[in-house]
């Protein structure tokens, strides 16, 4: 573990500047975020040092994927801490632009299409959601250039819109996927975690318990994987479901009657003014 301190590029040309001896001196990764780095963040920037010679971080707090009444405005920012994780994770630049370096032009005009799959689940609840993480993801990929950019599976759906992108539009970068990492108790990290209060965290704890429930179902089929997920949620009167679902991990449409193999269980539900998603693979 290194603790020098990254270079931090917050316009283009020093990013650029940053990366010329990164790229002469072998590959790099990437790993995007919005900050209020937590656990999950670090273990993926702890992934990615082993994935390339060099890490570079990017914190920008997309605008462009918050939907209006979401929580953009009050969205945490925590550079300081940020900057500290970075270092003890040995990254070696932290590219955290405004959204006029990003968006020098305003919303672009153009943008990348989600296809179906990012319009259901998370896209459903969240329109627009999808165009603006993959518009922005391709553009810190256009910016840093990555040999190799790494995202957690906590977010199974974007993980799999992502992976459909470089695949279906042949964009030169590997896509690695990270584990989720969890509280001791189940609780999956999440930056928006520190919205929740004492109760509400309790509440929350619904979604992983609902999760070891649906994958303890499985040799039941698909159908009571489902209910035994849904059967723990709806014990939990502080939460509304939003859904919860089993999709195929090859399509992210739902599972067929009678399908076999893996599959993931994906579960979103909204704690007060928090909306916490979380999924677990199941074998069926
Ligand atoms: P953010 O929510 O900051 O997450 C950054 C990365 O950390 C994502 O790949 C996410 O899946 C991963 N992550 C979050 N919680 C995790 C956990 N508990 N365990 C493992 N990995 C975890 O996802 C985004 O930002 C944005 O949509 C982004 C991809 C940066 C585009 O703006």
């Amino acid at each position: 573990m290194t603790t020098a301190v990254p270079v931090v590029a917050h316009s283009r040309a020093e990013l650029a500047d940053a990366l010329r001896p990164l790229t002469a001196s072998g590959g790099v990764a990437l790993v995007p975020t919005m900050g209020a780095l937590h656990g999950g963040h670090r273990s993926l920037l702890a992934l990615a040092g082993t994935l390339a010679p060099s890490v570079v971080a990017s914190i920008f707090v997309n605008p462009m994927q918050f939907g209006p009444g979401e929580d953009l405005g009050r969205y945490p920012r925590t550079f300081d801490a940020d900057l500290a994780a970075c270092a003890d994770e040995g990254v070696a630049v932290v590219f955290t632009p405004g959204p006029d370096v990003v968006f020098p032009d305003g919303e672009p005009l153009v943008r990348v299409d989600p296809g179906p799959v990012g319009s259901t689940l998370e896209g459903a609840v969240r329109p627009g959601h999808f165009a603006g993480v993959l518009t922005v993801v391709l553009k810190l990929f256009g910016l840093v250039r990555p040999d190799v950019a790494v995202f957690g599976e906590k977010d199974a759906q974007q993980l799999f819109l992502i992976r459909r992108m470089v695949r279906d539009l042949d964009v030169p970068v590997r896509v690695v996927g990270a584990p989720t990492v969890r509280e001791d108790d189940g609780l999956a990290l999440s930056s928006r975690n520190r919205y929740l209060d004492a109760t509400a965290r309790a509440a929350g704890l619904g979604l992983s318990r609902a999760l070891r429930a649906g994958a303890a179902a499985a040799g039941a089929g698909p159908q009571a994987v489902v209910d035994a997920a849904t059967d723990v949620l709806a014990a939990e009167p502080a939460l509304t479901v939003d859904y919860c679902a089993l999709v195929d991990p090859s399509t992210f449409g739902d599972v067929r009657h009678g399908h076999r193999g893996p599959a993931t269980l994906v579960v979103a539900a909204r704690v007060g003014g928090t909306r916490l998603i979380d999924n677990t693979g199941v074998q069926l």
